[in-house]
């Protein structure tokens, strides 16, 4: 990949992402949802951004299904391929945090040094990792898309939690049980947010 030229120079503007933050009326930051497919992280956080809008909060969800259809259309489920979807998207919450919004992002991320790539790329406290924790079988068992029907036909190759590998968090900043109900959930993530002062209560 070509590196940066070293005549590129960094512009610092004049609007900072402490004056954007005060107009917004709460801080930065990414809550990256990590999780099995059809562990339900689209469903939380699509509940969870419905919550925060109606609370006020500026926000915006990264979707690993929709991003895929453009940003990352070039991307595939290699392990190389799955670490730069991860990178760019990782790039992109970093420019939305600056920009003052709390930003929601959706995606399987399964190898911990990716995610940990993501939080290095942030400020400590604006990176929030939220486990969604629902065990293989139940994910398998709602195959929402039929995708795991198809990795275990062996008709999908390098599929997560079938033959491709998911590493689980080892210290969540949030932990969700999968099962739960949404609005359970939602008000695991809203009270955390608030205890954090990312939120106003
Ligand atoms: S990630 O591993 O790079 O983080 P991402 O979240 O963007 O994955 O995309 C996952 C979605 O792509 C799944 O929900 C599923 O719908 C679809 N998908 C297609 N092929 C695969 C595969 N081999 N492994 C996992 N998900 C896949």
């Amino acid at each position: 990949m070509a590196q940066h030229d070293e005549n590129v120079v960094w512009h610092a503007h004049a609007v900072t992402r402490a004056e954007r933050e005060q107009q917004h009326g709460h801080q930065g930051a990414v809550l990256w949802f990590t999780g099995l497919s059809g562990s339900g992280k689209s469903t939380v956080a699509g509940a969870l951004e419905q919550a925060l809008y109606q609370a006020g909060v500026s926000t915006y969800l990264l979707d690993g299904d929709n991003v895929r259809h453009g940003l990352c259309r070039d991307l595939g489920f290699s392990d190389a391929d799955r670490k730069e979807n991860i990178r760019r998207v990782g790039e992109v919450a970093k420019l939305l945090v600056d920009a003052g919004l709390v930003v929601l992002t959706a995606f399987i991320s399964p190898h911990r040094a990716e995610r940990q790539m993501v939080r290095d790329l942030l400020a400590p406290g604006q990176f929030i990792e939220v486990f969604v924790d629902t065990p293989l079988a139940v994910c398998e068992q709602r195959d929402p898309k039929g995708l795991y029907k198809k990795a275990r036909a062996g008709e999908l190759k390098n599929f997560t939690g079938i033959d491709a590998v998911y590493e689980a968090p080892v210290a969540a900043d949030i932990h969700l049980h999968g099962e739960a109900a949404i609005t359970e959930l939602c008000a695991q993530v809203m009270a955390e947010l608030q205890r954090r002062e990312i939120i106003r209560a």
